[in-house]
């Protein structure tokens, strides 16, 4: 069984469905209201999880009721918490989510997030060490994730880094990643606005920019590819990135060509949008290949 090690977040997703979106100044009624776990560390490592991965993730919870049920599930979904501690004083982070007009907008208070240090993650080195790869995303502090890719390179591990929220990379970070997986708007932060086939030709199977329904534009040393999407229904797009993180990193670590990963995390992130929640529609291996041979 490959092994993945998630550094990130985990926090409660709190959402709401609305017909409209508010605008600045403005009350609407909504629909409905869930509390789901959430956060793109826990959503990706979850993810990994149901595909088949031996998880451990490498992360912090508060002292409170959320913190709870944000291990108690990552615990039912067979992800290794021996690295998730509570922070007493700390509330859990929290995603306050608005799904309306088929899209959603968020906002996320890291709370306990923050208290991913370099120091913390250091404890946990042995995970990374023993680890197929490493994924990390951008919900946790800057110096934690310059640190990690540092260390991953030390190790000559491969770290994919999912660089969400959008904010910038040092140059060192971009290098000692093994690969990089923006969104369109993520890669303008990124690279400046800077022309995207100059940037993906200096980056080949390295740098994978999502386009959403239009599928995953890469480099692969000879020219610029664009392996499509699946079209489905969706229900709730959120977590849709981070189950297609997740089924890449499974696949890599398994050995495919990058083609092949691109399709099988296409297809995963597909079924996910299926179902409301950021976890709800997150495939277990199975429904993944059994939509490839649909
Ligand atoms: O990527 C989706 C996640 O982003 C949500 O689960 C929410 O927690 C936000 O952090």
């Amino acid at each position: 069984m490959i092994k993945i090690a998630v550094v990130g977040s985990s926090s409660m997703d709190l959402v709401v469905t609305s017909a409209k979106r508010p605008k600045a100044g403005e009350t609407v009624l909504g629909d409905s209201f869930i509390t789901v776990p959430g956060g793109k560390g826990a959503n990706q490592a979850v993810a990994a999880a149901r595909l088949g991965a031996d998880v451990s993730m490498i992360g912090c919870v508060g002292d409170d009721f959320y913190g709870e049920i944000i291990l108690e599930n990552l615990k039912k979904n067979r992800v290794n918490t021996d690295y998730v501690e509570p922070v007493t004083g700390s509330a859990s982070g929290t995603a306050h989510i608005i799904l309306s007009e088929g899209d959603n907008s968020i906002i996320v208070v890291k709370g306990a997030n923050d208290f991913i240090t370099p120091d913390y993650v250091q404890k946990a080195q042995k995970v990374i060490e023993d680890a197929d790869i490493i994924m990390v995303q951008q919900e946790i502090p800057e110096e934690t994730v310059e640190y990690l890719a540092e260390l991953c390179k030390t190790l000559n591990k491969r770290l994919l880094l999912n660089p969400a929220p959008a904010r910038k990379l040092s140059e060192a970070v971009i290098h000692q990643s093994a690969f990089l997986t923006p969104n369109e708007h993520e890669f303008e932060i990124l690279f400046n606005g800077r022309d995207r086939a100059e940037v993906l030709t200096e980056h080949p199977n390295k740098l994978f920019i999502t386009e959403g329904k239009n599928g995953v534009r890469y480099f692969d040393g000879h020219e610029e590819k664009v392996v499509s999407s699946f079209v489905v229904e969706a229900v709730d797009t959120t977590g849709a990135g981070d189950t297609f993180n997740a089924a890449f990193a499974v696949a890599v670590a398994e050995g495919k060509s990058f083609d092949e990963c691109l399709i099988f995390a296409n297809r995963a992130a597909s079924i996910s949008v299926t179902k409301l929640g950021a976890q709800g529609g997150m495939p277990h291996r199975e429904e993944v290949e059994r939509g490839l041979e649909a």
